[in-house]
């Protein structure tokens, strides 16, 4: 790069000296179409319950549903992300819940896209800890978590999710080769156009924490996911998750967690062409939540946060303050 001019004919502090400037020249900008929304899913009817690790975020009973779905489509929000809260009482080693076609992500797809049609789109996970009884993503025998064998019940919930109306299947589980097995299920029952959201490039995190608990599966969680999510150490091996996913047939993929992963997803953006979407996880959320009620920060905190993960190359952000922050205030 070279830079011409010097001190004092280049001043770069003439193009910030008003706001009509400062927007004309701006490389990034954020609208609501950058979001996707999480929703949580509880059972029961008439109710919206607070989560006490994630403040402003709730669990909605599917009656529920219409009040943040409408509000998501209102804003211009293109995606919605369905995350189940199962009664411990359904929970097994198998995570079989996954396969019920009467379970809470079954029941609200059903509900949006009878309600929605194809307003929004709707993106499901793909993996077992909503619904077993360790808290853990895939099936285990002897401790150890088996890949193949949870593949066959992956590709069961993926096509289920498909079936009931499922836009994005978007497995989360980091076994491998689920991409390629869930896209051939997904062809084989005709479901085509059903887009795959590949976590591709997720880590073992303790930013997770908060979402473990809004989902009940923290308390369950026996040991921990490192032999199946990323070592936070390596960042060349997530150009291997991503190269493989994307030739597995990945339409779009996941770098999670976002704040602390910016390196990652400008990474991934300069090696591949493919849309990228950054997991702002609950972790972040909370903390910048937390800091706001303390008044250690201030909201347009949230708004620089979210600008960041544009700039590092996202194409869209999953984020919990999708349907809270006011774009308008911030610009
Ligand atoms: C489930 C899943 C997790 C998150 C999204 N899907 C938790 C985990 O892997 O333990 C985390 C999201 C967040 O923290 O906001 N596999």
């Amino acid at each position: 790069m070279i830079i011409t001019g010097n001190y004092p004919n280049l001043r770069l502090r003439r193009s910030r000296k008003f706001s009509w400037s400062r927007r004309l020249v701006q490389d990034n900008d954020l609208s609501y179409n950058d979001f996707i929304l999480p929703i949580f899913l509880t059972d029961g009817k008439a109710k919206k319950v607070p989560i006490s690790s994630m403040p402003n975020v709730f669990r909605y009973s599917i009656d529920k549903l219409k009040s943040v779905v409408d509000k998501a489509l209102k804003l211009g929000i293109p995606m919605v992300a369905l995350f189940p809260h199962t009664n411990v009482k359904k929970k097994d080693e198998y995570g079989n819940e996954a396969l019920n076609e009467n379970n809470l992500v079954c029941q609200a797809i059903k509900f949006i896209k009878k309600n929605y049609k194809n307003e929004i789109g709707i993106m499901c996970d793909v993996a077992l800890d909503p619904y077993t009884s360790h808290g853990h993503d895939g099936i285990i025998r002897k401790n150890e978590i088996l890949n193949d064998e949870t593949l066959e019940v992956l590709i069961k919930q993926s096509v289920l999710q498909a079936k009931m109306g499922c836009d994005v299947i978007a497995p989360s589980d980091m076994m491998d080769g689920r991409v390629l097995k869930i896209r051939k299920a997904l062809d084989k029952n005709n479901l085509k156009d059903v887009q795959i959201l590949s976590y591709a490039v997720k880590y073992a995190s303790s930013f997770y924490g908060p979402f473990r608990n809004a989902v009940g599966s923290k308390r369950q969680l026996k040991g921990h996911k490192k032999t199946y999510q990323m070592d936070f150490k390596n960042n060349y091996e997530a150009l291997r998750e991503v190269s493989l996913d994307i030739k597995e047939g990945a339409d779009m993929i996941i770098v999670k967690p976002g704040m602390p992963y910016l390196d990652i997803i400008r990474e991934v953006k300069n090696n591949f062409k493919i849309p990228v979407i950054a997991y702002q996880v609950s972790g972040e959320y909370s903390l910048i939540q937390n800091a706001i009620t303390k008044k250690l920060l201030d909201k347009k905190s949230i708004y620089e946060s979210l600008v960041s993960f544009k700039r590092a190359g996202a194409n869209s952000i999953i984020t919990y303050f999708a349907d809270q922050i006011k774009l308008d205030k911030f610009k």
